[in-house]
């Protein structure tokens, strides 16, 4: 434990700069004994992509797919099998891909066994009853069939469970997977857009594997504090995987998809990369970047120009100094694509007259952590709001770290709604926040002025999207109507 003396003498940026790293690959995990993948297993395995969903309906404007959660094996190690969870198959889940306009039906199963769980469509603006959050549980065996109309413009979404204090581990365990909308900006921006071949799905994650192979899902001091954290990240599911790229333009699709570690991405060889898209679709302009901190939950899509290496070089993406995985350059694209001056156009949202403000402070430490004095009840709505009404919620990290407490990390997210940034610590945003965005990290003494408009009506969650804080209690419940 750092001297309350010392604390006080630090100054916000070294917070910022602690936090991030506090909690870095090369320290000690959350748990006291890991087996993490041996050297020989480095930049052996090829990234795997996930499939796309089969839309089973004929309809053009209907979509219709099935989901099955399941309990499988999967060797993350070489020649262990570690029990896992995962959609349709033995870790994460396929890619579900829909077009703006869409009616949307999707038949989930629970085949967990003996546990409930929940398919929330994270991003997505869809009415309460379809979002998936903790009252559309569904039992062992059954079924739940949520139908939807896609509104939103072209993003990159994901799904996930939302079983009230097992989302932590549910997730944990593997249950994730990406949710994209295609519309008529993203189908004519002249952009890499071939899944698995120029498009790729970036999923990362980090992992503990206990010393017999197994994920551990027990919850130590540490872990209730800060959230579960892993030694071993995981792209797609895998171990600093490798994947050959086209010598030419790529897309990544980013997903921090850990339930509470923060990732400060870069490419090695002092590359940058142009990020298109924030969590709810493309931004205006793409923003020329060095790094990228993403924290959970957050997505980010990313345009790389491989063009200027030589077949068979190799570039590697980092989160701070861990490798994460390798590209391997391969043969010229086949196409040209461009890195466009102009993606989409956003609307501003200005705030009308009288409008709402709401405050949310976030709060406490361990198993008290809560939000304007509160922890997450089902029979209580916190908040309601008028259907289509436009708000401006400003959220506050309280805990700065200076006053004795521990100074974490929260990222904000509610469901059934896109947000627009007003301000970040009474600032603009940087560019890459000026797009749409549902999920948003504050570290501690952060404060951010959102606002958005409320189009779909239902009994929604927001909370702490370090998934250990909101099964602690960081959520709450807000009523469109
Ligand atoms: Cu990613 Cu309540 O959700
Ligand atoms: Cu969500
Ligand atoms: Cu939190």
């Amino acid at each position: 434990m750092k001297s309350s003396k010392k604390k006080l003498l630090i100054g916000f940026g070294i917070v910022f700069f602690a936090i991030l790293s506090g909690c870095s690959f090369n320290q000690a995990p959350d748990q006291d004994k890991v087996s993490s993948p041996p050297p020989e297993q480095k930049g052996k395995n090829a990234l795997p992509i996930p499939p796309l969903l089969e839309d089973k309906n004929p309809a053009d404007d209907v979509a219709e797919f099935y989901l099955k959660a399941q309990k499988s094996t999967k060797s993350f190690l070489d020649g262990v099998e570690t029990e896992s969870y995962g959609y349709n198959g033995d870790y994460l889940g396929p890619v579900i891909q829909v077009q703006k306009g869409e009616q949307v039906k999707v038949h989930i199963k629970n085949e967990l066994g003996d546990e409930e769980t929940t398919v929330h469509w994270h991003g997505l603006e869809v009415p309460g009853s379809a979002d998936g959050g903790p009252h559309n549980a569904i039992k062992p065996n059954e079924i739940f069939s949520p139908s939807f109309t896609i509104t939103q413009p072209a993003a990159t979404l994901w799904y996930h469970p939302h079983p009230l204090h097992k989302t932590g581990e549910q997730v944990y365990k593997g249950l994730a997977g990406l949710f994209y909308i295609e519309d008529e900006v993203s189908n004519r921006l002249n952009i890499p857009k071939s899944y698995g071949e120029n498009d790729f799905p970036i999923v990362i994650q980090d992992r503990n594997l206990r010393e017999d192979g197994q994920l551990s899902y027990d919850l130590n001091m540490m872990s209730l504090m800060h959230g579960m954290h892993g030694d071993t990240p995981l792209v797609n599911g895998v171990f600093d995987p490798y994947l050959e790229v086209p010598q030419g333009k790529v897309r990544l699709r980013l997903l921090n998809g850990s339930n509470a570690r923060i990732f400060q991405l870069k490419l090695s060889k002092d590359n940058h990369f142009w990020q298109i898209a924030s969590d709810g679709g493309f931004l205006e302009k793409p923003v020329k970047m060095d790094q990228i901190v993403l924290g959970p939950a957050e997505r980010a899509e990313m345009i790389v120009d491989f063009s200027q290496y030589k077949q068979g070089d190799k570039v590697q993406l980092f989160d701070q100094d861990v490798r994460l995985m390798n590209f391997i350059i391969g043969t010229p694209e086949k196409e040209k694509f461009e890195i466009p001056d102009q993606l989409t156009t956003i609307e501003k949202i200005n705030p009308p007259s009288g409008t709402v403000t709401r405050t949310f402070a976030f709060q406490g430490m361990g198993n008290s952590v809560n939000i304007n004095g509160k922890q997450m009840d089902m029979n209580r709505i916190d908040e309601e709001v008028q259907l289509n009404a436009t708000e401006i919620w400003e959220i506050t990290n309280i805990d700065n770290g200076m006053m004795g407490g521990m100074g974490m990390p929260h990222p904000f997210h509610p469901h059934g709604v896109q947000f627009q940034i007003l301000e970040r610590n009474g600032k603009e945003p940087p560019e890459n926040e000026q797009g749409w965005k549902d999920t948003i990290l504050l570290m501690p003494g952060d404060k951010v002025k959102t606002i958005a408009t409320f189009k779909k009506d239902g009994v929604f969650m927001y909370h702490c999207h370090i998934l250990e804080h909101e099964d602690a209690g960081m959520m709450g419940q807000f009523e469109v109507n």
